[in-house]
């Protein structure tokens, strides 16, 4: 096998550093929720990018943000994408997404250069909300076709933002599916991302291939006591509702880590109303997910820490509402596309190992209308969704180069 065509590392890793100090934190990572002056910005400086370099550009009625490298036999080819995201949690790290998206762009920057012959388009692609600051894979769902009226009508973020945030990007709600690509047109779907987690670099193995990726549930919980004056109000008589809250989190841990230990459970949002020293909270706000690879263990999860929550709420005075924000399903890959990835490592001298994904990720909106498949490479300490959210650069070359090698192997029959 000759030569193989490469990414050009040191170009791709200008552009990422380009990239990574837009939105950048004082922590070293980055913040750029969705539609935020941030994101804008980053989604910006991916078209300016794609274009300086001779590559045709668009927006979907989603908002999705690509890069199309376009076969010149016949505009009716089918087109590969390669996808992620440059949206990012607040007070995220620099490579969640924007590695993928980058890498991405510069797969079609390689194939360009090397002029090779593809029988489908390729198109780096970046997904509109991605995070769930306002939905949560909107912009895949919308392309996929799988958005629904009833996940836009009580969205993760709320449904005041999600539409302030439609109107700030200039995109109508209604006009959303708009954006579904029939599955024809597709060749298949890649994602090359960071692991997330510590399994590949405990391991010392390079590359991960993606085997399924994690199903999760996510419910707005809002629990109403009693406020009072803090000296006042004795001890005995109190409904707090911050030590409602308090009892809910404990309960929701050792539920999950005693009877589902393959499973995870967070409350990452919690907040106390008035708020003030002086006053016992009559209100509490959580946002509640928790994820696993089985879509009944999902639901086993479900009753066994609603359940409980209930029962603890009625024996202390508390009412408890339960608001269901976000479903998302245990999602296989496609094994023939993992195989293609495999062996693009092997091509490459590079080690693999299969893994499931315990992050959720834009793959598996596509995955049910193409054939999909994701690549991970090492992330420092497996940290993540935080400034200190770190990949080797040889690493990051690592991946983009398997990612490029994948759609070599994509166009070739053997
Ligand atoms: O939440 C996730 O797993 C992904 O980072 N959106
Ligand atoms: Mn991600
Ligand atoms: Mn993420």
């Amino acid at each position: 096998m000759g030569t193989l065509p490469r990414v050009d590392g040191e170009r791709m890793r200008e552009d990422f550093e380009a990239l990574s100090r837009i939105g950048a934190t004082a922590e070293g990572g980055v913040s750029r929720p969705t539609f935020s002056d941030a994101h804008f910005a980053a989604r910006e400086w991916f078209l300016t990018r794609a274009r300086a370099a001779g590559l045709d550009t668009q927006v979907d009625a989603a908002g999705n943000h690509s890069a199309v490298l376009r076969v010149q036999l016949h505009r009716h080819a089918r087109v590969l994408l390669l996808g992620s995201h440059l949206d990012s949690v607040p007070g995220g790290g620099r490579y969640d997404g924007a590695m993928g998206v980058v890498a991405a762009l510069h797969v079609l920057l390689a194939l360009k250069d090397a002029g090779t012959d593809l029988p489908f388009g390729v198109e780096a692609i970046d997904f509109t909300d991605e995070e769930g600051t306002l939905l949560g894979l909107l912009g895949s769902e919308a392309l996929a076709g799988s958005l629904s009226a009833e996940s836009l009508h009580a969205p993760r973020g709320g449904r005041d933002a999600l539409l302030a945030g439609l109107a700030r990007a200039g995109l109508s709600e209604a006009r959303l599916l708009e954006a579904r690509r029939d599955p024809q047109t597709l060749a298949g779907y890649l994602e090359l991302h960071i692991e997330q987690g510590p399994r590949l670099e405990r391991e010392g193995v390079r590359i991960g291939v993606v085997t399924t990726i994690v199903g999760s549930r996510s419910f707005r919980l809002v629990l109403h006591g009693a406020g009072g004056h803090a000296g006042g109000l004795p001890m005995d008589v109190r409904r707090d509702a911050a030590v409602a809250a308090a009892r809910l989190i404990l309960s929701v841990q050792d539920i999950v880590v005693h009877d589902f230990p393959g499973a995870v459970a967070t409350v990452g949002d919690v907040r106390v109303e008035p708020g003030a020293f002086n006053v016992v909270p009559g209100v509490a706000r959580l946002a509640l997910e928790f994820r696993s690879h089985d879509d009944g263990e999902l639901d086993a999860i479900e009753s066994a820490v609603l359940g409980r929550a209930r029962a603890d709420a009625e024996a202390n005075g508390i009412e408890l509402a339960v608001t269901p924000v976000a479903r998302w399903q245990p999602t296989r890959l496609d094994p023939r596309v993992s195989d293609k990835i495999e062996r693009a490592a092997v091509d490459l001298g590079l080690t693999t190992k299969r893994l499931a994904s315990f992050a959720g990720h834009d793959a598996q909106a596509l995955a049910p209308v193409t054939a999909s498949g994701m690549i991970f490479v090492p992330s420092v300490g497996g940290v993540s969704h935080d400034p200190r959210e770190h990949t080797a650069w040889d690493d990051v070359v690592n991946g983009a180069n398997v990612l490029l090698r994948t759609v070599e192997r994509l166009a070739s029959p053997s």
